[in-house]
């Protein structure tokens, strides 16, 4: 019996040196089944089996107690009304697992020569619930420790820890630029843990558009839980403005130009002071000042500059460019011929310019100026005068005069040489007029080009004679003479002759051919023979039409003139 009991107290001893160095933990989930094994669970020569339980303060308390061929009873508790039961393999379920549940639980079975104790440590975890951002701050100044929010994640165990990231860096409490007070608060009833963490922060102009987040770590999270992340709107004041000029790069007067004038502060001042010409302008509710239709006068420095301070200003130079001509040839310009003639035109311009001259919309390649004018040299000039986009433009219409004077007379046989063409050239301005002195036919004028006008007159001279051709205008008139012969003038009877014999044999062949009375015949010959003599003498004088003789008519001209 001593025996007996010195080798139970060995393997007691033994029992407690193994729980000792091997006691197991199980993790049990909030609100689940918590199952505890025992591990000597399959002994099948056991006289009883009892869970119970040891708390943090050291007392215990019984479970459940099932003897050996009998029921399992559970001992009435408060704390585990309704939720404890028995597995065949005596492993210990508990259902609805709370937090006044992580205890230290003991499994005792007592056999016939031993007892043995199994104890096991419960622990209970609850995931928190994702994290969200209170009291959010929409701005925040630069330089200024500013609330941006409150970070909670709620119902945990162990308490979760919170960490503040910005563009996904974790921020690090420094008590300066960075304030993180946390703050762990417990339910009372449940057990559960709420973190709390307030993050402050001084923002620097880095900071615009940062992306603020708050994350979530637990020990039953494989990854951290983070909120959407959050900007804010960054505010700083203005230590610069810059004044621009909102035109094409070369102002020229008429142009409308507009002053615009930037600050680098967050948000922007809402009204400027713009120094227009040594006078101060206040513009609100716009940041700028539009200069409309200017003149070379709006030439100088401008300024702008905050409306609270004068000292945070800047300044342009603006340059108008100015395009003026004068001293310009215009209008209707009377030159007479051979004069010499040059136009004006001064250009009085902010810049290098530009002048094309054009006449008659033609391009000229050089200005307008003639040492001795001609009649081709009127029309009209145009002058433009370009700059940076500036133009000016100037005309005149130049007119050259001068007293006519023919400039040829000549005569001509038409093509079917019935008629004598004469033509009568006369240059003048303003255009002459052309007389002739004997009435023509088929009169035509060619048109009156560069000072020139030629007349043609068609004739039938009956007899020889002078013709004269007179030009005139306002300033004079020129007469010129020509001598024309009769159109029925030279002769020439041999060829004549010649076709009227060749004429008279055929006719003597086709008589001899017909066989006709004698008499007939001799009177028919007769007769014929006498009207040949006649017709030959007027066929000459029809023929006169073919024959030349303007070549000598015109070597014999006459001319005279007056002015
Ligand atoms: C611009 O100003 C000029 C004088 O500086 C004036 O002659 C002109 O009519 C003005 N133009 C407009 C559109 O106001
Ligand atoms: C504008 O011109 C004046 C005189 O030439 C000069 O003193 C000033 O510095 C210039 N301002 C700017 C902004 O260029
Ligand atoms: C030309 O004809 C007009 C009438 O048509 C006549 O009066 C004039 O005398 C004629 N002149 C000459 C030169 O034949
Ligand atoms: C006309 O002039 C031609 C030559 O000029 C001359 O041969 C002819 O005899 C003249 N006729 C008359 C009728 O004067």
């Amino acid at each position: 019996m001593r025996l007996t009991l010195f080798s139970a107290g060995a393997l007691l001893f033994l029992s407690l040196l193994s729980r000792g160095s091997g006691l197991q933990t199980i993790v049990g989930q909030y609100g689940e089944v918590i199952e505890v094994p025992c591990n000597k669970g399959n002994a099948e020569d056991f006289y009883m089996i009892k869970w119970k339980y040891t708390k943090s303060d050291s007392s215990t308390g019984d479970l459940v107690v099932k003897s050996s061929g009998l029921n399992a009873t559970i001992t009435p508790d408060m704390d585990y009304n309704g939720r404890i039961s028995l597995k065949p393999d005596f492993s210990l379920l508990i259902t609805q697992a709370k937090l006044s549940d992580q205890k230290r639980y003991t499994c005792m079975v007592v056999m016939a020569t031993d007892i043995f104790e199994y104890e096991v440590q419960v622990t209970i975890r609850k995931a928190p619930s994702p994290p969200t951002i209170a009291n959010q701050a929409t701005e925040m100044k630069i330089g200024t420790l500013t609330m941006l929010g409150e970070c909670s994640t709620k119902d945990a165990n162990p308490p979760a820890k919170i960490t503040w990231l910005k563009n996904k860096i974790p921020l690090v409490n420094d008590d300066k630029v960075t304030k993180i007070t946390s703050d762990v608060r417990t339910d009372k009833v449940t057990g559960l843990s709420s973190t709390f963490s307030k993050l402050e922060y001084a923002a620097v102009k880095g900071d615009l558009n940062a992306k603020f987040s708050c994350a979530v770590q637990h020990i039953t999270l494989d990854l951290d839980l983070e909120t959407a992340p959050v900007t804010f709107i960054i505010t700083y004041p203005t230590e610069k403005v810059k004044l621009q000029v909102v035109s094409a790069n070369l102002i020229k007067e008429g142009d409308n130009v507009t002053l615009k004038c930037k600050a680098d502060g967050n948000p922007p001042p809402s009204s400027y002071s713009f120094h227009i010409k040594g006078k101060k302008m206040k513009v609100e509710n716009s940041d700028n000042y539009t200069l409309t239709n200017v003149s070379r006068a709006n030439t100088g420095e401008y300024k702008c500059s905050l409306v609270d301070n004068d000292a945070i200003a800047d300044s342009v130079n603006i340059t108008v460019m100015y395009l003026d001509i004068a001293n310009v040839s215009k209008g209707r310009i009377i030159k007479n011929l051979d004069e010499s003639f040059e136009a004006t035109l001064v250009v009085n311009a902010s810049g290098e310019s530009e002048i094309s001259w054009s006449k008659n919309n033609v391009k000229l390649s050089a200005p307008a100026k003639f040492d001795k004018l001609k009649y081709s040299d009127s029309g009209v000039y145009e002058s433009v005068v370009s700059m940076a986009g500036l133009i000016r433009k100037a005309s005149f219409e130049l007119v050259v005069l001068g007293a006519p004077v023919i400039n040829k007379l000549t005569k001509h046989r038409s093509n079917d040489g019935n008629f004598k063409v004469l033509k009568c050239e006369a240059e003048g301005s303003p255009k002459p007029t052309v007389q002739w002195s004997i009435n023509g036919t088929n009169a035509t004028e060619s048109p009156y080009v560069d000072g020139r006008v030629t007349h043609t007159i068609t004739i039938i001279p009956t007899v020889n004679l002078t013709v004269n051709c007179t030009v005139s205008n306002d300033l004079g008139q020129a007469s010129k003479g020509l001598d024309v012969s009769t159109l029925f003038e030279e002769v020439t009877m041999d060829k004549q002759a010649e076709d009227s014999n060749g004429q008279a044999r055929v006719a003597v062949g086709v008589v001899i051919g017909v066989i006709l009375a004698a008499l007939a015949i001799g009177l028919i010959y007769w007769v014929y023979m006498k009207r040949t003599r006649q017709g030959s003498w007027k066929t000459a004088e029809k023929e006169d039409d073919t024959l030349e003789e303007s070549k000598k008519l015109e070597e014999n001209p006459c001319q005279k003139s007056e002015a």
